[in-house]
């Protein structure tokens, strides 16, 4: 019998042709008739709130209370702000629209208002510390293809007065509904495209890789690594909307297997260098996961092995000897990551954004002290976190 675990995904998704169109179905569903919407200058610019707004205004749902100015690195002062602005706009709901950031502002403005706790978001961070509050109606529609906030239990916030990037952790946090609709991804730029797709394919290795893996999320995970390396590319050279859906579900698939299996050593050391240095944490990811892995190799032998079915396919899996299969996917994955590099040119190194030796201690000491590092199957500390970001520079 498996060791003990516990899994959940209550998130409504609703995915696939004309998604959209259902939102006055589930708002009305969910009891929401005046929405807060909730973007950022980005997806307002690129037109895609429009959609939205034709769609409500359609159905007779006031679209005219919003907020579209979430920052790329949100903070705790912008929660507060909108969630002051929910109250006094006579909001019943929230819509959030748009990438990690905008996501993650929105669970912390639907956290603090469910916990009538509008002034102190801090006292709720850290895992599971929150009890269930007020159902505030709360649906998502991801612009990007990484993240997959739209089905995790995990919010990451930054507080600019101390530098740290917080992570909040409860099933409190998930969104009633998701929309996965190509219309939301279409005009993402191809770099964008590639390094939130190795945000969500480190979210399936590390959850697959990690103490708390478990057969169901396993089987988000496998499933949403073919469709990422499968996909990915068509995206990227001929973009197709089925590859595009297809994609845009992947990292809703990793979101959920990444919320219950929880991630490792990459996400602790990428979130150490977006707090101390603004690495984006897409790219973060990419550059940090071929060392991360071969540091965890030792303990994850069975589980990288494994994954070489998922990323190379049947044909190079049956082909590879079985004790050499480990070494062969990080071998293919530094491979990919070549490829991505020549076809949109996303960095394969953290000097490109500026980190240098002397800020590594600042970045190790962060590292060591964010919560995913614990779930990570090989212990790690400042001397090893330190050589894998030497050899990342
Ligand atoms: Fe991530």
């Amino acid at each position: 019998m498996e060791k003990y675990f516990e899994f959940i995904n209550s998130v409504k998704i609703c995915a696939g042709e004309n998604a959209l169109e259902n939102i006055p179905y589930e708002l009305n569903f969910l009891g929401c008739h005046t929405p807060l919407i909730l973007s950022d200058a980005g997806v307002s610019k690129a037109g895609i709130l429009d959609n939205l707004i034709k769609i409500l205004d359609s159905a007779g749902i006031p679209s005219d209370k919003t907020f579209t100015q979430i920052p790329a690195d949100s903070d705790i002062s912008v929660i507060s702000e909108i969630a002051s602005m929910y109250v006094s706009a006579g909001c019943d709901g929230i819509i959030a629209c748009g990438g990690g950031s905008v996501i993650d502002t929105a669970k912390g403005v639907r956290l603090v208002l469910s916990q009538n706790n509008v002034d102190d978001i801090l006292s709720l961070s850290g895992n599971e510390t929150i009890k269930k509050g007020k159902h505030i109606p709360f649906i998502v529609l991801p612009t990007t293809c990484g993240t997959g906030s739209e089905c995790t239990s995990v919010a990451v916030i930054k507080n600019h007065k101390t530098g740290v990037k917080m992570e909040f952790i409860s099933s409190e946090l998930l969104p009633d509904t998701a929309f996965i609709d190509v219309r939301l991804t279409a005009t993402l730029p191809p770099r964008l495209v590639a390094s939130s797709a190795m945000d969500a394919l480190c979210h399936c290795i590390e959850a697959y890789s990690g103490i708390q893996k478990n057969y169901i999320s396993d089987s988000f995970a496998t499933t949403a690594i073919r469709l990422i390396v499968t996909n990915l590319p068509i995206v990227l050279t001929k973009p197709t909307d089925k590859a595009r859906a297809d994609l845009a579900l992947a990292s809703t698939l990793a979101g959920i297997a990444f919320s219950n299996s929880m991630v490792g050593i990459v996400h602790a050391i990428g979130h150490a260098c977006g707090g101390e240095a603004s690495v984006p944490h897409g790219n973060a990811m990419a550059i940090l996961l071929p060392e991360c892995m071969k540091y965890n190799l030792p303990d994850c032998k069975t589980e990288y092995g494994e994954l070489l079915l998922y990323l190379a396919g049947p044909e190079v899996y049956a082909d590879t000897p079985e004790e050499q299969r480990a070494e062969a996917t990080i071998q293919w994955l530094e491979n990919f990551e070549k490829t991505l590099n020549k076809i949109c040119g996303i960095p394969l190194k953290l000097s490109d954004y500026g980190v240098t030796k002397d800020i590594i201690p600042n970045i190790a000491k962060k590292a060591i002290n964010d919560g995913a590092i614990i779930v990570n199957k090989r212990n790690a500390g400042i001397p090893e976190i330190t050589e894998i970001l030497n050899k990342c520079l």
